[in-house]
């Protein structure tokens, strides 16, 4: 399963874990693949806290971290201090949103004290907050990739990067936004098709990566969305990537801090039960639908306002779901892709590295046996 991305970041197999769990980021690198931290809920005093967890636990391997600097999101041209930003744009968040989203809550039993509900607070989506964490990042050096959800980095943000000595990638949904990241000087593509938990476009895997690979070439392209076996990895191979990034299986480990009845949740889930829905970031973002995505869809309530005003919003359904994760199913944040129909158990994340690589040698055999049935 090797690819030259695994001789440039010294790494057994050219698989990429996306998770907000440092021990699952610890457990994906020791087991040969590539850990990488979603830092978008992590102040940089917490970013910092993790990193050093990591940098303790992971031996001399590498990992990464993921922050989020939209393309558009509300504010963006707003030249001033994080703190002004989350005022102007707490005075537009309407207050019948707050009372909506409280009164959904309260209606599924789920409390929200005032003043400790997380509403209002600004998340890690603009470059203002996101900032902070490169900085943090790049004083670790076993950390050796950043990698960009929803847009291209700045410029200066990719020279600063690359003149620390390390990688940037960055995610996307059509051959455009590649090209994008490509002409930006970007390292690595991640294609995410719209099977994929968290946010995503609408074009399914199988059509955008070999699209993404062609468009950017000879840059790597890692292929994102509907991963969770072996044989997803030797397609991805077999259309041109030259790795797996996957975010929705390690849900499903161990080493995760989901609970035992959110992950009996996803094992329940079809693959017919997700939603591409903004109700929690102001973005299309896939999730299990629930009574929070219906109602925010349903005709008459309010609409999901922009990235970031929509998190001031859906903050509190998430601070909800950290405080009571199993009484807030209904109403709780659980991006996840179409892959969720394929889950039937828990594991340890050693034992999905092993057995997504098992499964892609038999998918290799099957193809060779398949070659040599026919005489070829
Ligand atoms: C719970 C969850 C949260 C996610 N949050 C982010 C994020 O903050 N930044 C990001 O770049 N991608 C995020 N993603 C997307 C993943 O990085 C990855 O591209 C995606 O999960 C791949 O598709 P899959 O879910 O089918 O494996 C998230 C995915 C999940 C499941």
């Amino acid at each position: 399963m090797r690819t030259p991305i695994c001789e440039e970041l010294g790494i057994e197999f050219p698989i990429f874990a996306f998770t907000h769990c440092r021990d699952v980021v610890v457990a994906v690198t020791k087991a040969g693949g590539f850990g990488v931290l979603g830092a978008v809920g992590f102040s940089p005093e917490q970013l910092e806290i993790e990193l050093n967890w990591i940098d303790e636990h992971i031996g001399d391997r590498p990992y990464g971290v993921d922050i989020v600097i939209p393309n558009k999101y509300e504010g963006m041209d707003a030249n001033t201090s994080t703190e002004e930003l989350t005022k102007m744009l707490q005075d537009m968040v309407p207050q019948g949103h707050l009372d909506f989203a409280r009164k959904l809550l309260n209606d599924h039993g789920v409390p929200t004290p005032e003043g400790e509900d997380n509403s209002l607070q600004l998340l890690g989506w603009t470059e203002a907050t996101a900032t902070p964490q490169v900085e943090v990042a790049l004083a670790h050096p076993k950390m050796t990739l950043i990698a960009n959800a929803l847009g291209t980095p700045p410029a200066d943000m990719i020279d600063h990067i690359h003149a620390e000595g390390r990688k940037v990638a960055a995610l996307c949904g059509s051959p455009y936004q590649a090209r994008k990241h490509a002409d930006a000087g970007v390292d690595i593509i991640i294609a995410q098709g719209g099977e994929g938990g968290g946010h995503c476009g609408e074009v399914g895997s199988i059509v955008l990566w070999p699209q993404v690979v062609k468009e950017v070439a000879p840059v790597p392209v890692l292929a994102a969305g509907g991963i969770g076996n072996g044989a997803q990895i030797a397609a991805a191979l077999a259309l041109g990537c030259q790795g797996a990034w996957s975010g929705s299986q390690w849900l499903m480990v161990e080493e995760s801090e989901n609970t035992p009845v959110q992950q009996d949740t996803y094992v329940k889930a079809t693959s017919r039960d997700t939603v591409r829905s903004r109700s929690f970031t102001g973005k299309p973002c896939r999730m299990l639908r629930n009574d929070w995505t219906d109602a925010w869809a349903a005709d008459g309530n309010p609409e999901p306002l922009g990235m970031p005003l929509q998190y001031m919003v859906s903050g509190m359904a998430v601070a909800a779901t950290h405080r009571y994760p199993d009484q807030s199913v209904d109403v709780a944040f659980n991006p996840v892709g179409q892959v969720v129909g394929q889950f039937e158990k828990v594991e340890k994340t050693a034992a999905v590295i092993q057995r997504w690589v098992e499964e892609y040698l038999e998918a290799v055999e099957h193809l060779n046996s398949l070659n040599a049935a026919a005489g070829v």
